[in-house]
């Protein structure tokens, strides 16, 4: 179909593309704003830590009190250099190109950042972690979807609950599982399908820590996974909880060729042609 008729004007198929477009890229700087409040929230309690537990130690002289403040110091210093990695990481992947992607490895590093909003709302995060390949993704796009998913989940539970996080691989279609999972109030059958919709939201707005409420998270997040041949998931049970589950390829030597996962720079990433890639 062409893109404009006769006048010159957009087609409603290319005004359709465009707002999609602008939707994606919405989203993508409200999770990017989320990302840098939550990353800036964590770091400046931890820099609180530091400078109180320094207070005690230099008031109190005394070598027990002043061992007890050093290793406070100590493990605050850790969470920083948690944090610091886990914002390199997404830098990392900032070419949003595909590429060799550690699930495992961007799950960990977003449950550092979520790690005290998560403790705040009474939420326990477990995390099962099947030995898998890596797969063919968009590392920051992934993390969009992620981040998306646990945001939602800790919504669902205020008053507080468990998180399941699980990654396996499925043998028979050469992908890996990514599930999550909440104990929170689930999503009624009739709407299990409207959820993906742009704008749909059960949200009055945005909470307390200034996330939530826009309806576009889950569209979005199904526009990723879309874009990388995968599938997403819901299934719930109401008053019981739900589990997301999103399933990427592997990767495969039908795909363009990739370095070794373990020993390349961000220069050496391809790039993948923009038409989707076929999967084996
Ligand atoms: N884990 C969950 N448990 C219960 N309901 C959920 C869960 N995840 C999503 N929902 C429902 O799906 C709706 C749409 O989710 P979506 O993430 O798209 O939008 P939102 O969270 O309301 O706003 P935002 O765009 O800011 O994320 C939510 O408003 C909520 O009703
Ligand atoms: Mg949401």
């Amino acid at each position: 179909m062409s893109a404009t008729d006769a006048s010159g004007k957009a087609s409603l198929e290319e005004q359709l593309e465009f707002v999609k477009q602008q939707l994606d890229h919405a989203q993508k700087m409200s999770a990017l704003g989320e990302l840098v409040s939550t990353t800036t929230h964590e770091f400046n309690n931890v820099l609180m830590t530091i400078i109180n537990y320094a207070k005690m130690g230099l008031r109190h002289k005394d070598e027990a009190t002043r061992d007890k403040a050093l290793q406070k110091i100590f493990s605050a210093g850790e969470r920083a250099a948690k944090i610091t990695n886990a914002v390199l990481g997404m830098a990392r992947n900032r070419n949003d190109s595909f590429d060799a992607t550690n699930l495992q490895q961007i799950i960990s590093e977003s449950l550092v950042l979520l790690e005290r909003e998560m403790s705040k709302y009474r939420i326990s995060v477990q995390t099962q972690f099947d030995n898998v390949p890596p797969v063919y993704a968009i590392g920051n796009q992934i993390q969009q979807v992620l981040l998306n998913l646990l945001i939602n989940a800790r919504q669902a539970m205020p008053e507080g609950g468990s998180v399941l996080i699980r990654v396996t691989l499925d043998q028979a279609d050469q992908m890996v599982a990514l599930s999550i999972r909440d104990t929170g109030n689930g999503i009624p059958p009739e709407k299990l399908r409207q959820i993906f919709e742009p704008f749909y939201s059960t949200k009055s707005g945005a909470d307390e820590t200034g996330k939530g409420g826009t309806g576009i998270g889950l569209s979005a997040c199904r526009n990723i996974i879309e874009n990388h041949n995968g599938r997403i998931r819901v299934e719930s049970s109401l008053g019981q909880g739900t589990q997301f589950t999103i399933k990427l390829p592997v990767v495969t030597n039908s795909q363009p060729a990739l370095p070794t996962p373990t020993n390349k720079t961000p220069a050496d990433s391809p790039t993948l042609p923009k038409e989707p890639f076929s999967h084996a």
